[in-house]
C-alpha cells in the first residue's frame, strides 16, 4: 500500500496537467418569456407527435382547492378548450409544478399511461388524444367542469444525498433530462442539487493558497463523493486497486480534476432545467470538512478531526473540520456560498444542505456545546442569506448518542438564532425520527420513504403503513408537516411503491385510500388495459399482500445469499438480513401467473415494464426462495460427509447462478455491463464522449486510463466499497446484476462447494478460516478489481446480452418451477 507521502510525491509531477478553465453560459428562465414553454418541451420529449400540440398550459393565480388542506400547487384539468377541430386539453395551475402534476393526471385518467423508472407505454397511446373523462377514477364521481387537485404539503422532494453515488454518479445529461421530466410529472418540486460541487470547493481552497495536490488529495473518486461531502471519508484509492501506470496516483488526480470540470458543466444544465421546471434546488453549503493542509493556513482557528467512519483506515477517514463555533466557519460559509452563486451565474435558492454529523459522533455532546454549534451554523447561513433554510437529513439522530437532552439542545440552538430549518426525516417508514423529537419541536419537516440501503433490490414495500402513516403523522403535526418524499438510494425497482408515496400529497389526507383499487389502476397503466387481465391483477394482488406488505418493523429490504460470502449458516435477521419474511408460496404463485400471462402474449407486444417485472419476479424467486433451499441441501450433504450430495447440489447452485446471470443480463436495469458502460461514458456527460482531450506528459494520462479509473470506481462501490478487501462495508452496496454474478460471486461459490467436497471427503470440519477460504477468495477479488470489463471471455460490453428476457424467463420457469414450489413451502429439495 502506498503511504500518504509517496502519493503526494507522485502527484507533484502531474501539476502541469491540472484543470482547464471552463467558460460556462447558463440559460436562465428569466430569459424565457413564457413560463409554460418548458412543459411543451416535456410533452415533446415524452409523447407521440399527435399529442404535441394538444395541451394548453396556463398559469392562473387562483383555483379553489378541492379541500381546504390540498391548497398547494393546485391544478385543474379540463376539456374547456376543446374545439370541434380536435382535442384541446386545458391544464391550468397555480405553478409550473402544478401544471406538471396536471399533465400526469391527464395521462393517467385519459390514456391510462404513465412514466415510471422501468417503463412507459407512451408509444401505445391512441392516435387521437382522448378527452378528459368525466368520471374520476379514484372516487367514481362525475366531474364536468374539470378535475381539480392540489397538494396538502408545499414540498414534494426526491432522493437522498448518497444516491449521487449509488445511482446518479455516472449519469449524463440525457439521463438527467429524463429524470427531471419524471420529477415534473411526479409532482416533485424540491431536489438536492449536489452534482459537481467540488468545482466550487476546489476554487475556494485555491484562493486560500492550498496547492493543487493538497486540494485534490482531499477529494474521493466519483462514486464516493457523497461520503466525502459528509466528512466520512477523504482521498481516493483506485490506483491501489488497478495498479497500472495509466491509473497511477498522479494520473488519478488528473482524472479527478477532469471529472470535477465536466460534472460542473453538467450541474449547470441540471440547474437551468430545474429552474424551468420549478424544482427548487437544495444547494450544497460549506459543511465544515476541509483538506488537512488548511490547518496550517489558519493557525488561530480551531480545527477538529471527525470520528473514524465505518472502520476505514485512518488515512481515508478522520476528516479535518473547522469547528462550527469558530469565526472561520462563518467566514468560509460566506466565501463558499458567494463563490457558488457567482460560478452559477447568479443562480439562487434559499435552501442549503448541511449535514454536520452524518454517521459521525459530535466531538462534544453537552447541551451547551450542541446548542452553540447549531446557533453558530444558523448565524453563518443567515449572514450570507437572511432567508436561508438549513436543510438536513435527520439520519444522524438514529445514533444512540443522541439522547433526548442532546437532541433538544441541538434544535434549541437553531431557535436561538431564529433559524427556519427543513428537516428531511430520512426513513419515516422504518426509522421515524419525528417520534422521538415530538415532530422536530415544531420545525418544518418531511416524511420520507427509504428501504433500499446501498441499493438493495428485493421486492419490498409496506403498503399498509404507507396508506395510513403519513396522514396520521400529518394530523398530529399539521402546522409543520411540510413535505413528503422518496429518499431512495437507487431506483429501477418497486415502481408501485414509489409512485404510491408520490401520489399521497395529491389526495385528501382525511380520506382513506382503497389500496386494492389503486393497485388495479396502476396495473392497467403499467401493462395497458387489455393486458391487465384478471390473472395479472391477481398476481399483483398477491405481491401486494406479501412482498409489498412488509411489517412496519421490517427495517429494510433483504439481501440474498448470492450477495454474501458463502458459509454454512447464512441466515441473518434484521437490517439488510437474508431471512425470509413473506409467504414464499404466494409469491411463487404470483410468479406462475405472471409468466403464464406473458406466454399468452406475443413477445414483441409485451410492454417494457412487463418484461422488467418478469425478470424481477423471476430473480426474486431464484435468489430468495430457491438458492437458500439448495444451499441448505448442500450443507446437509456436507454435514453427512456425503460427497455425492454435495456434488449434486453444488452443480445445481452453479447452474442456478449461471441461469440467473443470463436472465439479469438481458435487462438493462440488471446489467453490470450497463453500469460499467455508464461509468466509462461519463468522461463527458454533456457532449457524449466527443471532446475529452489529454495533454502529453511524462506520466501519460490517457483516455483509457481515465476510463479504467471510472470503471474501478464503479466496480469498487458495489463490491469492496473502499480500498480494502476486508473492509466493514464490503458487499454493502452489492448488486444482483447479470455479469457481476458470474464474474464476482460465482467464483466464491465454486470454491466453497469444492472446499466442502474436500472436507467431506476427509471427514473433517470446514470453516471459512480452516480452509483459508476468505483469503483465497480475496486474492481472486483483487484480480477482479483490476480487470476491464469485456476483456475476459463471455463479457459483453453491450447494455444487455441481446437475449429476449421473455424467452429466458420461459426457459428458467420450466426448469425451476417445481423446485420453487417445493422450496417455498420449506420442504427439502
Ligand atoms: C383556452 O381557451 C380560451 C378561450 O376559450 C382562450 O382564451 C385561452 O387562451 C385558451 N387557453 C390556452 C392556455 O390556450
Ligand atoms: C384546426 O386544426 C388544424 C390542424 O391542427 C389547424 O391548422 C387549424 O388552424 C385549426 N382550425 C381551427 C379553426 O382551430
Ligand atoms: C494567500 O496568499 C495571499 C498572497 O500571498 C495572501 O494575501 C493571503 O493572506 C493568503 N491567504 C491565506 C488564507 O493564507
Ligand atoms: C376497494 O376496491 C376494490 C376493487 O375495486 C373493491 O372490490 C372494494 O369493494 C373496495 N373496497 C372498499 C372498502 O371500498
Ligand atoms: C452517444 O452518441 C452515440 C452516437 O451518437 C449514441 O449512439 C449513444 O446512444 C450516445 N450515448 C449516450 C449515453 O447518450
Ligand atoms: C483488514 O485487514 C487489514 C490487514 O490484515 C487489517 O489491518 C484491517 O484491520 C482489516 N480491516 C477490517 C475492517 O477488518
Ligand atoms: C493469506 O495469503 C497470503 C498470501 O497470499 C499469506 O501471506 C497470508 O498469510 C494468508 N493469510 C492467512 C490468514 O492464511
Amino acid at each position: 500500500m502506498l503511504t500518504k507521502k509517496s502519493t503526494l510525491g507522485f502527484a507533484a509531477t502531474a501539476l502541469v496537467l491540472l484543470q482547464t478553465a471552463l467558460v460556462l453560459v447558463i440559460p436562465t428562465s428569466a430569459a424565457s418569456p413564457n413560463p409554460t414553454a418548458p412543459l411543451q418541451g416535456v410533452v415533446q420529449r415524452l409523447l407521440p407527435t399527435s399529442y404535441h400540440n394538444i395541451f394548453d398550459f396556463q398559469i392562473v393565480s387562483d383555483i379553489t382547492p378541492p379541500t381546504p388542506e390540498n391548497k398547494y400547487d393546485v391544478y385543474r384539468v379540463s376539456n374547456a378548450n376543446a374545439t370541434n377541430n380536435g382535442t384541446h386539453i386545458l391544464i391550468e395551475g397555480t405553478s409550473v409544478a402544478a401544471l406538471g402534476a396536471g399533465l400526469k393526471y391527464y395521462l393517467e385518467q385519459a390514456t391510462e399511461a404513465e412514466l415510471t423508472w422501468t417503463g412507459n407505454r407512451f408509444n401505445e397511446l391512441p392516435q387521437t388524444p382522448p378527452l378528459v373523462p368525466d368520471l374520476e377514477l379514484d372516487t367514481n364521481q362525475v366531474v364536468t367542469t374539470g378535475h381539480v387537485r392540489g397538494s396538502f404539503v408545499p414540498w414534494r422532494y426526491y432522493t437522498n444525498v448518497v444516491s449521487f453515488g449509488y445511482q446518479f454518479a455516472f449519469w449524463n445529461w440525457k439521463r438527467w433530462e429524463r429524470e427531471l421530466d419524471w420529477m415534473l410529472l411526479s409532482g416533485i418540486n424540491l431536489l438536492p442539487a449536489m452534482v459537481g460541487q467540488e468545482y466550487v470547493a476546489r476554487q475556494m481552497y485555491k484562493s486560500l493558497n492550498l496547492t493543487d495536490v493538497e486540494i485534490d488529495d482531499f477529494f474521493t473518486g466519483p462514486a464516493f463523493m457523497p461520503w466525502q461531502r459528509m466528512g466520512n471519508i477523504q482521498g481516493s484509492w483506485n490506483h491501489l486497486l488497478t495498479k497500472t501506470p495509466a491509473t497511477s496516483a498522479a494520473n488519478e488526480l488528473i482524472y479527478k480534476n477532469k471529472w470535477i470540470d465536466s460534472q460542473w458543466e453538467l450541474q449547470q444544465m441540471i440547474l437551468a432545467r430545474m429552474q424551468e421546471l420549478d424544482i427548487t434546488a437544495i444547494l450544497p453549503a460549506f459543511q465544515g470538512f476541509v483538506p488537512r493542509a488548511l490547518v496550517s493556513k489558519f493557525p488561530d482557528a480551531v480545527f477538529k478531526t471527525s470520528s473514524a467512519w465505518s472502520a476505514f483506515p485512518e488515512e481515508w477517514t478522520t476528516v479535518t473540520y473547522v469547528s462550527q463555533t469558530d469565526p472561520l466557519f462563518s467566514q468560509l460559509t460566506t466565501q463558499y456560498l458567494q463563490l457558488q452563486q457567482q460560478l452559477n451565474n447568479g443562480f439562487k435558492s434559499n435552501f442549503y444542505l448541511l449535514d454536520l454529523y452524518n454517521e459521525l459522533i459530535p466531538d462534544c455532546m453537552t447541551p451547551e456545546c450542541l446548542k452553540s454549534t447549531t446557533t453558530s451554523v444558523t448565524n453563518a447561513l443567515h449572514s450570507v442569506d437572511k432567508d436561508a433554510v438549513w436543510a438536513m437529513q435527520a439520519w444522524f439522530l438514529l445514533n444512540p448518542v443522541w439522547t433526548p437532552e442532546a437532541t433538544e439542545a441541538y434544535f434549541a440552538g437553531m431557535r436561538e438564532a431564529n433559524g427556519t430549518p427543513f428537516i428531511i426525516d430520512l426513513a419515516s417508514d422504518s426509522y421515524p425520527a419525528w417520534e422521538a423529537t415530538e415532530g422536530f419541536y415544531g420545525y418544518d419537516f418531511g416524511w420520507s420513504l427509504l428501504s433500499d440501503y446501498g441499493g438493495l433490490q428485493g421486492l419490498f414495500g409496506k403498503i399498509p403503513t404507507l396508506l395510513t402513516n403519513p396522514y396520521e403523522v400529518y394530523k398530529q403535526y399539521p402546522a409543520n408537516f411540510k413535505g413528503m418524499g422518496v429518499t431512495t438510494e437507487t431506483i429501477h425497482q418497486n415502481d408501485y411503491i414509489y409512485q404510491l408515496v408520490l401520489s399521497l400529497p395529491w389526495r385528501d389526507p382525511n380520506q382513506a385510500i382503497n389500496g386494492t383499487a389503486d393497485l388495479e389502476r396502476f396495473v392497467r397503466r403499467r401493462y395497458g388495459p387489455s393486458k391487465a387481465t384478471p390473472l395479472v391483477q391477481d398476481a399483483f394482488n398477491k405481491l401486494s399482500k406479501t412482498v409489498w406488505s412488509a411489517d412496519k418493523d421490517q427495517e429494510s429490504q433483504s439481501k440474498s445469499f448470492i450477495e454474501k460470502m458463502p458459509d454454512l449458516d447464512m441466515l441473518v435477521a434484521g437490517f439488510m438480513g437474508t431471512e425470509s419474511w413473506y409467504d414464499e408460496t404466494i409469491v411463487v404463485q404470483a410468479w406462475n401467473q405472471l409468466v403464464q400471462s406473458a406466454l399468452q402474449e406475443h413477445n414483441g407486444l409485451i410492454p417494457s415494464a412487463f418484461k422488467f417485472d418478469l425478470v424481477d419476479v423471476t430473480r426474486e424467486v431464484l435468489l430468495m426462495t430457491i438458492l437458500p433451499a439448495l444451499h441448505e441441501s448442500l450443507v446437509d450433504g456436507y454435514k453427512a460427509y456425503d460427497v455425492n450430495k454435495i456434488k449434486t447440489y453444488g452443480r445445481q447452485i452453479v447452474s442456478l447462478i449461471r441461469d440467473t446471470d443470463r436472465l439479469l443480463s438481458s435487462n438493462v436495469y440488471f446489467s453490470f455491463s450497463a453500469w460499467i458502460r455508464e461509468a466509462k461514458e461519463s468522461i463527458d456527460p454533456v457532449r457524449n464522449l466527443s471532446q475529452v482531450t489529454f495533454q502529453a506528459a511524462p506520466s501519460k494520462p490517457t483516455k483509457a486510463g481515465y476510463q479504467q479509473f471510472l470503471e474501478s470506481n464503479a466496480r469498487d462501490l458495489v463490491t469492496w466499497w473502499g480500498p480494502e478487501s476486508n473492509g466493514s462495508l464490503k458487499d454493502y452496496a452489492s448488486k444482483q446484476y447479470g455479469g457481476l454474478l458470474s464474474s464476482y460471486y460465482l467464483p466464491r461459490w465454486q470454491l466453497f462447494i469444492k472446499q466442502l467436497e474436500q472436507a467431506a471427503d476427509a471427514k473433517r470440519p470446514w470453516t471459512q478460516t480452516s480452509d483459508n477460504f476468505l483469503n483465497l477468495t480475496l486474492e481472486r477479488e483483487a484480480t477482479w478489481q483490476a480487470e476491464i470489463w469485456g476483456q475476459r471471455g463471455g463479457e459483453s460490453t453491450e447494455n444487455t446480452n441481446g437475449q429476449e428476457s421473455v424467452e429466458i424467463v420461459r426457459e428458467l420457469w420450466t426448469r425451476w418451477r417445481d423446485i420453487a414450489i417445493r422450496a417455498a413451502t420449506g420442504a427439502k429439495i
